[in-house]
């Protein structure tokens, strides 16, 4: 069976290099971990509790982002680092901008409030707290193939998460910080929801979140405002 693998170090050009791996219903990480131990120990990627829990293996196999660690590998599959991502070396991606696009939108707790949390309520917010971070619908998304600044599926999936949750004081500021390179940026594509190990929903979650900025008083920026009745974007009518 063979694996192909895009290297890359900062000493030398980009390339596909083949390895032959044996056919045994492996995992890609742990047939990764082979190759690293049998056949070129300078292969370098990322990864950690090797179940899925932890996000840090996220990779693209034939175009696709998957978690290494609960993906078979097949014939000649082609293994290449996330998008739209510094890569250090080989699969290694720098993820520090991960820290800049959830502060962006405060896509944390901000103001806590003392309130009675119910089942229920926790069950609106659950999905979203699942995320496990491995920017994979991140590298999926092709907005930002076009725009750097756009904050990306996860991170709006988050706010969406807070601006449900009882305890935050502050959803409006929230709703405010996404109206820029957020929530109207994104074309609906649907490709975050499809990669998302977790069964989250992005794509869902920024409707909501549109919906919800209209409640606020936010207009869709993309409907054409004019006499001809022509409706090019949102309808909250459809929620
Ligand atoms: S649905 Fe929106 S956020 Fe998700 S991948 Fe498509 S454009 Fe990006
Ligand atoms: S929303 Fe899903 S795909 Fe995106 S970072 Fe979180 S777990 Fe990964
Ligand atoms: S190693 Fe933790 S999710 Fe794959």
């Amino acid at each position: 069976m063979i694996l192909n693998i895009k290297r890359f170090n900062q000493n030398s050009a980009t390339k596909i290099e083949k390895f032959e791996v044996a056919s045994n219903n492996e995992t890609i990480l742990n047939t990764l971990i082979k190759v690293k131990q049998t056949q070129d120990a300078s292969l370098t990627f990322r990864c950690g509790c090797g179940s899925g829990v932890c996000g840090s293996c996220a990779i693209r196999v034939n175009g696709t982002e998957k978690l290494a660690c609960k993906t078979t590998l097949r014939d000649n599959d082609l293994i290449e680092p996330l998008n739209y991502t510094t890569v250090v070396k080989d699969l290694v991606v720098d993820l520090n901008f991960e820290k800049d696009i959830l502060s962006k939108p405060k896509a944390y707790l901000q103001e806590y409030k003392e309130e009675v949390i119910t089942p229920e309520h926790e069950q609106i917010i659950d999905r979203q707290s699942n995320c496990i971070l491995c920017q994979s619908c991140y590298s999926s998304c092709p907005v930002l193939e076009v725009n750097k600044d756009f904050l990306g599926p996860y991170a709006l999936s988050r706010v969406l998460r807070y601006v449900n949750d009882k305890k935050e004081h502050q959803e409006k500021e929230k709703i405010d910080l996404i109206q820029t390179n957020g929530i109207w940026d994104c074309t609906l594509c649907g490709n975050c929801t499809m990669v998302c190990p977790q069964q989250i929903d992005p794509k869902m979650d920024i409707m909501n979140l549109r919906m919800k900025s209209i409640q606020w008083g936010y207009t869709d920026p993309n409907v054409m405002n004019s006499n001809t009745g022509v409706d090019f974007g949102f309808n909250p009518n459809n929620f």
